[in-house]
């Protein structure tokens, strides 16, 4: 039987290859989804930033910084999760992401949750909640844990977070998602319960 981390590997060097998002031609490299293959909990951010695409690993800035800091604070270490973003390119100046380079980086990404198969799927901020919940806002549904069936992943909980890069410098936002972060051990047990 081929490990989790074995199956991410063979899925990375495909689309390594072959993914036709226009942001290769700008980008310094692919920044591949990061950690443990076998956990439990997957977090989706939006795009790398400058330094995740000079180090081509996702979250290693002050966002990065912020999100070791939350984990710490509910009993997890980085090396613990995955994550990974919706878009595997930075996009120039750190622009948001355009719908048609989320949607050539999607596969990618389903796949990778696929193997992975999660109990749980964090969100980070609106780009990778609309994903999946297309018209909903991240205003609303922060810190709200959700159970929706897709066709692509079946019966699957998530849990919408503020970005932690957004919320970073703004106070009010910075206290809600450390508040909201807390809530991931006991969406964990919830989900157990099921
Ligand atoms: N912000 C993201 O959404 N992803 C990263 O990898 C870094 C910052």
């Amino acid at each position: 039987m081929i490990s989790k981390k074995e199956q991410l590997d063979e899925l990375n060097k495909y689309w390594e290859v072959n993914c036709k998002c226009e942001l290769r031609k700008t980008a310094t490299q692919a920044v591949f989804g990061n950690g443990n293959a076998e956990s439990d909990i997957v977090f989706i951010g939006e795009a790398p930033g400058k330094n995740e695409d000079l180090k081509g690993v996702p979250f290693v800035g002050a966002a990065g910084k912020f999100l070791e800091e939350m984990l710490q604070g509910i009993g997890k270490k980085r090396e613990e999760i995955y994550i990974t973003n919706i878009v595997k390119y930075r996009p120039p100046n750190n622009r948001d992401p355009e719908p048609k380079e989320k949607e050539s980086c999607n596969e990618w990404l389903i796949n990778e949750l696929k193997i992975i198969s999660p109990k749980l799927i964090v969100f980070l901020g609106r780009h990778s909640m609309t994903r999946f919940f297309p018209t909903e806002m991240i205003s609303d549904l922060h810190g709200k844990l959700l159970i929706k069936t897709t066709p692509e992943l079946g019966r699957q909980a998530f849990l919408p977070l503020y970005h932690p890069a957004a919320a970073l410098y703004n106070g009010g936002m910075r206290e809600t998602l450390i508040k909201d972060f807390k809530k991931i051990p006991k969406a964990l047990e919830k989900i157990a319960e099921k």
